[in-house]
């Protein structure tokens, strides 16, 4: 599901996540984990997504993880790379969007999490 402006949408009932939340957090683990820590939270390394989105809108964070950023710092070099022709990352952009974001609202809690049925 997206909004009117394309924006993706999670959906959480009684703290289960629907198909496409739980994909980004599986996508989340496999390809951003290793520098941004678990579940979203931030490492010595790469700052919490779960704070970054409670000011960075879908466009900004879509533009940082396509084309990546270079952030030169008096302590080194810290780079996000650029994700831009890893399928593996694009292809699921929205969901690790949607995965985040249900972080940072504080609808999702820590570790692997569950899945409601969809409606058939
Ligand atoms: C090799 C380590 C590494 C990996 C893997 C990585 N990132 Fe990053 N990312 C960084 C670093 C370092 C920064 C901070 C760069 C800076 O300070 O400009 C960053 C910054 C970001 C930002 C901007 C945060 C802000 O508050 O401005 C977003 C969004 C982001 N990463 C998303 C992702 C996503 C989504 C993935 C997985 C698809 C991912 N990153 C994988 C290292 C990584």
């Amino acid at each position: 599901m997206v909004d009117d402006e394309g924006v993706p949408l999670y959906a959480v009932r009684d703290g289960k996540v629907d198909q496409g939340t739980y994909n980004g957090y599986r996508r989340y683990a496999s390809s951003c984990h290793v520098c941004h820590g678990p579940d979203g939270l931030g490492s010595s390394f790469a700052p919490s997504l779960v704070d970054s989105l409670k000011q960075m809108d879908y466009w900004k964070f879509t533009d940082v993880v396509t084309n990546g950023r270079t952030n030169m710092g008096a302590t080194g070099d810290k780079v996000m790379p650029t994700f831009g022709s890893d399928p593996n990352v694009m292809l699921h952009l929205a969901d690790i969007y949607r995965y985040l974001k249900a972080r940072s609202d504080d609808k999702v809690g820590r570790g692997r999490p569950e899945r409601f049925k969809a409606p058939s």
